[in-house]
């Protein structure tokens, strides 16, 4: 008996690799004119993978600590060997998957994908957004550079504003003042507790989706003008050739323009000029801005903030207000929200960067 003959046996004797074989032969993958969409989910987890490898070799250098913080990513992009090329993929990749995943969304959100039976891949799709926004949030202030501490304070002076927000403000902080618990509270969400509940709704992500298959646009599947293809090997072959393009893409990104880092945060300086957030924080930063100090009696803020929290509210439960039973005019709603939606994110996160020049 030769070694793979060997191997076979075992595993035959072990695992029921005949139920595996026969899922993977019956798991079918539409195919059709919208179908390139179904890669974007695929492309944020390709990131995803990416960022835990690269975040773990982080961690053989980053030190937490007021006093360590900037100095270990100083010394990690000047000293280590590759450590600036290490960070610069991590970084790239961590913007990377935001982009796939904003995409991804929209389109599961025009294809009605979160329609009956799959509300629940929607819902924990939206939990995995929030926390892939959580680990942005959480990586950017662990550099302690200038823009970084400030754009943080920025952020947890906003949750402050919300009601109950202050409670969650005083835990982020450690304290009413940024400091060296900040930093290791960031810390442990980063690497451990946002990591592990990212795994466990990733997880149910995947398992929803294996359920249900992915879904065929409504106009593609009346018209009848699509055709099945056996997930492995074929779907899964030009899923790994879009995460090479993926790999090549961020490979030039990273090599040709490395992550920047500014010089160490100094908390009793002057917030730098053009302190911004992230781009996937530009759009609510700008809403904000723009609200006056006082809008129906309460503080603009606190006013933009709820405008926030309904408008999220309505997306979240769009599978609630356009279910696949809903009216042609719910449907059209439900196009023009998508519409709004994305418009409003380019438009306010473009007018942001234009109104904050660095
Ligand atoms: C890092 C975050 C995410 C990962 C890794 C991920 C992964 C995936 C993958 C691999 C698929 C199957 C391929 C596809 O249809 O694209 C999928 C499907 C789906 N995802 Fe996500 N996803 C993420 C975030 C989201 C978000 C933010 C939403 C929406 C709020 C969402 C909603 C859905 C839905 C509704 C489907 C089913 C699509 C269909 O039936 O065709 N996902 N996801």
């Amino acid at each position: 008996m030769n070694v793979k003959e060997w191997l076979n046996r075992f595993l035959e004797e072990r695992l029921p690799v005949k139920e595996m074989k026969d899922l993977s032969a019956h798991k079918l993958v539409p195919e059709h004119k919208q179908a390139v969409w179904y890669y974007f989910g695929g492309i944020s987890l390709f990131f995803f993978i990416i960022l835990v490898f690269t975040g773990m070799v982080l961690l053989f250098q980053y030190q937490p600590g007021l006093e360590s913080s900037h100095a270990s990513v100083l010394r990690i992009v000047t000293k280590v060997d590759f450590g600036w090329l290490i960070r610069s993929v991590h970084s790239w990749a961590a913007n990377l998957m935001l982009v796939a995943v904003f995409i991804h969304m929209f389109s599961v959100y025009f294809m009605k994908a979160y329609q009956k039976p799959r509300e629940l891949t929607w819902f924990t799709g939206l939990g995995l957004l929030g926390l892939g926004l959580g680990f942005g949030f959480t990586g950017y202030c662990l550099v302690w550079d200038d823009m970084a501490f400030f754009a943080t304070k920025i952020g947890i002076d906003i949750v402050e504003g919300i009601p109950g927000g202050s409670y969650v403000a005083h835990i982020l902080r450690g304290g009413p003042d940024m400091g060296g618990l900040t930093i290791q509270r960031m810390f442990a969400l980063h690497v451990v507790i946002i990591p592990w509940i990212f795994i466990g709704l990733l997880s149910a992500h995947l398992f929803f989706l294996q359920i249900h298959g992915n879904k065929i646009p409504e106009e593609i599947e009346k018209s009848g003008q699509y055709h099945k293809i056996p997930f492995f090997p074929n779907f899964l072959l030009s899923d790994l050739y879009v995460w090479l393009i993926m790999l090549n893409l961020l490979a030039v990104l990273a090599a040709l323009f490395p992550w920047h880092l500014g010089a160490e945060a100094d908390a009793l300086a002057p917030a730098p000029k053009g302190v911004k957030p992230e781009w996937y924080f530009m759009a609510m930063f700008q809403l904000l801005k723009l609200m006056p100090s006082q809008v129906a009696g309460i503080s603009g803020e606190l006013f933009g903030n709820m405008v926030f929290g309904v408008a999220g509210l309505f997306w979240a439960l769009v599978p609630v207000w356009n279910p696949a039973t809903a009216s042609g005019r719910r449907a059209k709603l439900a196009t023009y929200v998508g519409l709004f939606g994305i418009v409003w994110l380019i438009g306010f996160t473009i007018w942001g960067y234009m109104a904050h020049p660095v």
